[in-house]
């Protein structure tokens, strides 16, 4: 039995995507432990997911300091309290620094609702329907300087149907989010998973070229 990674989740708002890393947390199909789970808004559901699971959970806002460096300051601080091996943004809005993001290097994780390289930023759902497309999807990916622009490591397609608005096609999305993400963090967790210094994801010990699928 490999010892548990500690890891440390992100949160914003509704917490599905904590919930699908607690759920398999608690079923034994993931070998870490979740040590705290923090939100940048103080009323989002995903503290109760947290604090239902008996993990520590705890909001610190923005608006509670006097800038932007002194928030990300106390975060570090909150983060790097646990010690963690992993640290997973599971929905969190905020756009974080270089300098923040960089101490987390290679030990960061993020979700994001399309298929990247497509529709980094916001309204990702949206986006896809206007422009027409057959597919959409999600992608996990290493979190570096690049706003939604570090390398791929999971990424799950869906199709856009007839019919689809933004709600319609968020939730086929978030379906498969709830199955890549703890996936990724599996990968990660058993050390099959690891970023390079120089930005290459290798798997297994080889450079992966193109993102995985859902695993089997
Ligand atoms: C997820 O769909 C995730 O992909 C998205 O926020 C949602 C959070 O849902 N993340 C982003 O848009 C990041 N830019 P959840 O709180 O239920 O996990």
């Amino acid at each position: 039995m490999i010892q548990p990674l500690d890891v440390v989740v992100l949160i914003s708002g509704n917490g599905s995507n904590l919930q699908a890393l607690i759920d398999g947390m608690q079923a034994g199909r993931l070998p870490i432990r979740i040590n705290a789970v923090i939100s940048d808004r103080p009323g989002a559901f995903g503290l109760e997911r947290a604090e239902r699971a008996a993990i520590a959970a705890q909001a610190i806002a923005p608006r509670d300091f006097p800038g932007k460096e002194a928030w990300e300051t106390a975060l570090a601080a909150a983060i790097d309290l646990h010690s963690p091996g992993l640290v997973v943004l599971a929905g969190f809005m905020r756009v974080l620094s270089a300098a923040f993001v960089r101490h987390y290097r290679g030990r960061m994780l993020n979700i994001h609702p399309s298929l990247l390289p497509k529709y980094r930023g916001l309204h990702t759902h949206r986006r896809a329907l206007e422009a027409g497309d057959a597919t959409h999807g999600a992608s996990v990916h290493f979190v570096t300087e690049e706003l939604d622009g570090g390398p791929v490591i999971l990424q799950a397609e869906v199709p856009v149907l007839p019919g689809d608005d933004e709600a319609s096609l968020a939730a086929r999305v978030q379906a498969v989010e709830h199955v890549i993400y703890p996936q990724a963090v599996r990968l990660f967790a058993e050390g099959r998973i690891r970023m390079r210094d120089d930005g290459q994801v290798e798997y297994d010990g080889m450079p992966l070229t193109a993102p995985l699928p859902a695993q089997a």
